[in-house]
């Protein structure tokens, strides 16, 4: 397959062919198309775009490149189990899939979530989960079905299989400035959901400084574009946009989001968090045939807890035991009275990233106690010299390069409105 023809269709602005995209595609899954036409014919896409029969035909070639795996045929006690996945575009403090799992689970439905690692500033949920002590992303696709089945929560690693050509793409978008893109994206995330076999989605697009969509507009086509894509694939798929310019919730990084979730499952915890996850509950039972369920129910009598915890045993977790604590703290104190009127989730993450919580190639080891809590949401009273932030690392040396990166991050005013539900609208 000659890669030079829908190269330069591309850059002249045309849309190409649904046999020039199954031949790129698989084409450079095989190692027939090198990387550097690929990268050439990604950064015209990134400049030209593609319309959505291109981007459908994208996304299938992408699923076609592995397996698609089979949830249909789950039964517990008798009952067919109905699958819900959740997926979210990525922000800072984004700790949603930890309780959403284990509380839609206890409604007897399926989810089969398949997560990733974090690259960057947004944190990685399987890195999060791995602070606990014992706890393994990686499951058989043998396993995964038992624990779907048994538990009805799963929170692993896509196996290898799963849409490799995005693997492969995403790894040489991510070092040749191609990531942002819509076309790109809304192929890269709904390849690995549709190929997961989830019979229903919900899609969690981020907007704000701490997201790659900055602005509702572009948010808003990103989630048009994606429920689309899953319509067309028959799962059925809905999405809320939501608010990503603070961050979520009083923590970022691993087992300090962990703590987090415990606080929500436990009854408790962030307003933000709580809204979100139940808002997402809610369209995830919704698209499961249960409209009727409360998840807020399932947060106060402990079920979605008892949930979560057979959840991380059934992957060799302790749910009982402490969570790792970090070596040094270092608290940011306010330096003016007022209210919260600014925290930038961009800043917090990159912190959050520079202590040691995410990685800057793939591969490489994060830190379990490495995060930045905070001790005020947006519109909280604050007092000059009170801890605003709190640090936590093992490595005192990374603290000055985050201080730094927090660095007009934070803003302190006399009067600001009441914070805004982070719900912005559904598509
Ligand atoms: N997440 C993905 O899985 N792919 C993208 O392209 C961007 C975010």
């Amino acid at each position: 397959f000659d890669p030079i023809g829908p190269i330069v269709a591309k850059k002249d602005g045309d849309a190409l062919s649904d046999e020039q995209i199954r031949g790129v595609v698989a084409g450079f899954t095989d190692g027939t198309v090198a990387p550097e036409q690929m990268s050439s014919l990604l950064m015209a896409i990134v400049l030209r775009g593609m319309d959505r029969r291109e981007i459908a035909t994208w996304t299938g070639a992408m699923i076609d490149s592995g397996i698609r795996m089979d949830f249909s045929g789950l039964v517990r006690s008798g009952h067919r189990l109905r699958t819900a996945d959740k997926h979210s575009t990525g922000g800072v403090g984004d700790k949603i899939t930890l309780p959403l799992t284990p509380l839609v689970a206890s409604f007897g439905v399926a989810v089969p979530q398949l997560s990733g690692r974090g690259l960057g500033h947004t944190g990685g949920t399987l890195d999060k989960l791995e602070s606990i002590p014992g706890w393994r992303a990686d499951l058989t696709a043998d396993q995964m079905h038992r624990q779907l089945a048994e538990v009805g929560a799963v929170v692993c690693a896509a196996t290898a299989d799963l849409a490799p050509a995005d693997r492969k793409l995403y790894a040489l978008r991510d070092v040749t400035g191609t990531v942002a893109s819509i076309p790109l994206i809304a192929s890269s995330i709904m390849s690995k959901k549709i190929a997961e076999g989830t019979e229903s989605l919900v899609l969690d697009v981020k907007v704000g400084s701490g997201a790659f969509m900055k602005t509702l507009d572009d948010a808003r086509e990103l989630a048009e574009t994606m429920v689309a894509l899953g319509t067309d694939a028959g799962v059925t798929t809905s999405a809320l946009l939501t608010d990503m310019s603070t961050p979520l919730g009083r923590s970022a990084g691993n087992a300090v989001e962990v703590t987090e979730s415990l606080d929500v499952l436990a009854g408790g915890g962030p307003d933000d968090v709580v809204e979100l996850t139940l808002a997402l509950a809610r369209e995830m039972l919704d698209a499961a045939g249960l409209p009727d369920a409360d998840p807020a129910e399932h947060l106060r009598n402990g079920r979605a807890m008892d949930s979560w915890r057979a959840m991380i045993t059934a992957q060799g977790g302790d749910p009982d035991a402490p969570m790792p604590t970090p070596r040094h703290r270092h608290d940011v104190l306010a330096d003016d009275d007022g209210r919260l009127a600014e925290l930038d989730a961009l800043a917090v993450g990159q912190a959050a990233w520079l202590l040691g919580a995410g990685r800057s190639r793939p591969g490489e080891s994060v830190s379990a106690t490495a995060g930045v809590t905070w001790h005020a949401a947006f519109g909280d009273p604050v007092r000059r010299g009170q801890p605003l932030l709190t640090l936590h690392t093992d490595d005192e040396t990374r603290i000055p390069a985050a201080l730094a990166a927090l660095d007009g991050a934070v803003g302190i005013e006399s009067a600001v409105g009441r914070p805004g539900s982070r719900v912005l609208a559904r598509v």
